[in-house]
């Protein structure tokens, strides 16, 4: 009984893998003679579907024997995938060509622009700024936007209970970082770094949890610091004011308005006159004629102790000013937020 079993499995095998062989030349034929989408369907119905010739050839290895099945299902699975792969790159190949037959080029329409990119009108403004200063010589430097509560505060004598260590005005990190509430940290990290004579600005990100009209919760700020043998109230003088003549026109007033900050001493506040009333008073000088701009001050002793400077031998101004609120008074635009809303027709004016 086991002879003509194993003779007829013989024949089962030899038939199946023939009729692999059929199959798969019979296919390869009609593929070949394909053109068209409808033809590609008809094909894979014929073949691939779920009726088709090589599906309905697969359900037949089931009724080989056990010790059959693996290598007739290896074939199967082979053939399948062969057909497959070239159904799917002649399909490739006629979408390819239709695409071309429907696309018309008119060579005489005009041509598209690019977009032409632009630079912020902040960055433009900071620019400009920072390119006054360095042709006076100052050296740009720049720090970190995550800083130390010690140098953001501590060092530049501002104590523990001063308003502006309240939670409501910065974003701390810990209890001892934080994001920089202002650029002035920079002159302790030069300081810090290097003895006198020093001359540098420092262009930068600050934050300040405050959002309207006039505040935004990230600006930017450039510190200015210059220390050296002899320094006075008088280079600060003249330092800022030839700085607002060649930001804003060499017939800008300007004027120091006494003021406080921790880390100067004396400290000044210096206003120019009013760009767009020219000091007459409107709206947007509450009619006083004159706009604040930044603050300045000769460092205060107390910080040099922190950087062992020696305050018998050195002094030297600092001053720091808003970018944002430069940029609005050069351009008069009243409203802060308009720089970053990335609104393409304000952007595009500058
Ligand atoms: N850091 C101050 C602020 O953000 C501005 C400032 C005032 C900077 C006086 C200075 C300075 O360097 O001397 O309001």
């Amino acid at each position: 009984m086991e002879i003509p079993v194993a003779g007829e499995t013989l024949v089962m095998e030899g038939k199946m893998r023939d009729r692999f062989q059929e199959l798969e030349t019979r296919a390869l034929k009609d593929l070949e003679a394909v053109r068209d989408a409808a033809g590609l369907e008809r094909f894979r119905v014929t073949y691939l579907g779920k009726k088709g010739l090589v599906t309905s050839l697969m359900r037949q290895i089931g009724s080989l024997p056990a010790d059959k099945r693996p290598e007739a299902g290896r074939q199967a699975n082979l053939l399948k995938k062969k057909l497959t792969e070239r159904f799917e790159a002649l399909r490739r190949t006629l979408s390819l060509e239709a695409e071309k037959g429907t696309r018309r080029i008119d060579v005489t329409l005009p041509g598209r622009r690019p977009e032409l990119g632009h630079i912020h009108p902040i960055t433009q403004t900071l620019e400009e700024v920072c390119d006054i200063f360095q042709r006076m010589g100052f050296r740009v430097v720049k720090g970190p936007n995550i800083e130390l509560d010690y140098y953001n505060f501590e060092a530049l004598n501002i104590p523990k209970d001063h308003p502006a260590r309240d939670m409501q005005d910065t974003f701390y990190i810990s209890d001892t970082l934080l994001l920089r509430t202002h650029t002035s940290p920079m002159q302790v990290r030069v300081m810090e770094s290097q003895q006198p004579p020093v001359s540098i600005i420092a262009p930068g990100k600050v934050y300040r949890r405050d959002s309207d009209v006039s505040h935004t919760p990230m600006f930017h700020q450039v510190e200015g610091l210059l220390v050296d043998k002899g320094v006075s109230f008088s280079h600060l003088k003249g330092t800022l004011t030839s700085f607002v003549h060649q930001m804003f026109g060499k017939e800008t007033g300007v004027r120091f308005r006494p003021s406080f900050f921790p880390f100067t001493e004396p400290s000044a506040e210096v206003d120019i006159q009013c760009v767009l009333c020219r000091g007459t008073g409107c709206r947007t000088c509450g009619q006083t004629g004159w706009l604040e701009i930044l603050g300045s001050g000769m460092v205060d002793p107390a910080v040099y102790g922190f950087v062992d400077y020696d305050p018998e031998v050195y002094t030297g101004f600092a001053f720091g000013m808003g970018i944002e609120r430069i940029a609005m008074l050069k351009y008069g635009i009243d409203d802060i937020q308009m720089f970053y809303r990335n609104e393409m027709r304000f952007l595009r004016q500058f």
